[in-house]
């Protein structure tokens, strides 16, 4: 039995989440069942990855950075709602048919380095591979994964569905590496508190050295003699209950139903020996029968597009822009200063204007004919007072007179993104369309739209994102007070 330390973690609330797992109404596992190595036996359609799911979902909503090895392709599920319309749990999907990243196999490497780095939770759907392929995946995963773990310190809990496919019994030569692989996760993870469900409908096929170090087992409908005796070969090992009562205890595995099982774990410090009903799911179980129906279509999943972007800032880093000494040219106008010290470009709008002391007066407001005689970029200057250029992130400011009627398609869409985020809006759902459509509903001028929106994201204040969709930095639009410059 491995020993491991367990942290206490805490949700975003500050709360802790690591109460223990509630996977049946009458049984919760401890918050050390994270780095526990459990196996989930039983036969066909017996429930094993319904109440493997269970487990998992409790890891999930305990924050606990979970990864799933779905050689099915129905563990995607996990985002969305329990019917299939609501919302699900925060996990990246990878490779698959709902892949919120395509699955190369050329990169598992970088994928696993990321997912660590973010504490990213991850399906890797590799159902649609061939099998020679799923094989490479989960070995380069596996070992990715054991070999990084020391570098990136979290506790985790890998789940692995057909675990008898990579960690078989009688493993053919190329299988030998994937065995090799689990082995390591299996008997050592522990140590760079890994943890692992191995699910299995063939507990006989499933490599004994793998499976007698299981911590845990839950053991479904079992009907398979041979499958049978894999059991008894963890129950010798770990357990000292009496013979006969145990014959009578195999006999009854061929009479559990559906989601019942026994949940086992004998050492003294849990002894659990527990017959249960696994809960209901809290998110979809997508099952392959399922899937050929109409309905099927109908599944929505739960957006996780911040939670993507993130982990995908570190799988592809954007480029660093080059250090510069200077700006771009096509950005500064001829009265800008460039501040070298603090790298900062200071973009006059309009020419100082003089006034005696004590007397007020508005600046001119520039008419939309004297906007268009102007170049483009002086048409942005005139109505967004300041564009300060760092490092070609530039912050402009909106003057409280353009936040009424702004005089540019690009202070029109300035102004929509700025007003939506102050109401509290959602600012990274953006197309063009959108903001076309506010910009009608305050009946002002619709054209151009599409270049102010374009040099926004050359500017970087709104990004593209993989799913199409514009997230608007609502920090880089400030609203400013003052317009003028004045001279007393
Ligand atoms: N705890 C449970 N509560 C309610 N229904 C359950 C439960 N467990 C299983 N079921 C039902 O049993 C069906 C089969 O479960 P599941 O798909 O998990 O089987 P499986 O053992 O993984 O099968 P396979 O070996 O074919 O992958 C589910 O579709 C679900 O309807
Ligand atoms: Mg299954």
């Amino acid at each position: 039995m491995r020993r491991v330390q367990v942290q206490v973690w805490k949700t975003e609330k500050g709360e802790t989440a690591m109460n223990g797992f509630k996977i049946s109404k009458h049984l919760k596992l401890p918050p050390e069942a994270v780095a526990w190595v459990i196996g989930f036996l039983a036969k066909r359609n017996a429930g094993k990855t319904y109440n493997a799911a269970d487990l998992c979902e409790e890891m999930l909503k305990a924050k606990i950075p979970v990864i799933v090895i779905d050689g099915m392709s129905v563990w995607w599920g996990l985002r969305s709602g329990k019917d299939g319309t609501g919302s699900g749990l925060p996990i990246v999907i990878l490779g698959g048919e709902h892949a919120d990243i395509k699955l190369d196999p050329t990169k598992i490497e970088k994928v696993v380095e990321a997912l660590l780095q973010t504490n990213t939770s991850a399906v890797l759907d590799i159902g649609q591979l061939r099998k020679g392929e799923q094989m490479r995946v989960v070995t380069a995963f596996v070992e990715e994964l054991y070999r990084l773990a020391f570098k990136y310190p979290a506790e985790r809990h890998v789940f692995i569905e057909e675990a008898d496919m990579f960690a078989p019994q009688k493993p053919f030569k190329e299988e030998s590496r994937c065995l090799g692989a689990f082995e390591d996760l299996v008997k050592r993870g522990g140590n760079r508190n890994l943890g692992c469900t191995l699910i299995t409908q063939r507990s006989a096929s499933l490599n004994k050295n793998v499976l007698t170090q299981a911590d845990c087992l839950v053991i479904g409908r079992t009907t398979a003699p041979q499958d049978k005796a894999a059991i008894q070969a963890w129950v010798e090992k770990h357990s000292e209950k009496d013979k006969h009562e145990l014959e009578e205890w195999y006999d009854s595995l061929n009479g559990l139903k559906k989601g019942e099982a026994w949940v086992w774990n004998a050492d003294e410090e849990w002894n659990i020996f527990k017959k249960v009903q696994f809960r209901e799911r809290e998110t979809f179980h997508a099952t392959r029968k399922f899937m050929l129906t109409k309905h099927a279509q109908q599944i929505k999943l739960m957006d996780a597009t911040e939670f993507i972007e993130k982990f995908k800032d570190k799988f592809e880093p954007k480029p660093t822009p080059k250090p510069v000494s200077k700006p771009e040219p096509h950005l500064v106008p001829e009265k800008a200063t460039y501040d070298t010290k603090h790298k900062v470009l200071n973009i006059p709008i309009e020419p100082p204007v003089t006034f005696k002391s004590g007397e007020t007066k508005r600046l001119p407001v520039p008419t939309q004919k004297d906007v268009d005689a102007a170049m483009e970029t002086v048409r942005v200057n005139q109505t967004l007072p300041n564009i300060m250029v760092q490092q070609f992130k530039p912050t402009i400011q909106l003057s409280v007179e353009t936040l009424q009627e702004p005089t540019s398609a690009l202070g029109r869409v300035c102004v929509v993104l700025k007003n939506d985020a102050q109401a509290g809006g959602r600012q990274d759902a953006w197309t063009t369309k959108r903001i076309t459509t506010h910009i009608r509903n305050h009946a002002w001028d619709d054209a151009g739209v599409e270049d102010a929106v374009n040099q926004l994201i050359r500017w970087e204040i709104l990004r593209k994102q993989s799913n199409n969709y514009l997230r608007f930095y609502p920090q880089r639009i400030q609203v400013s007070e003052t317009q003028t410059q004045m001279e007393v």
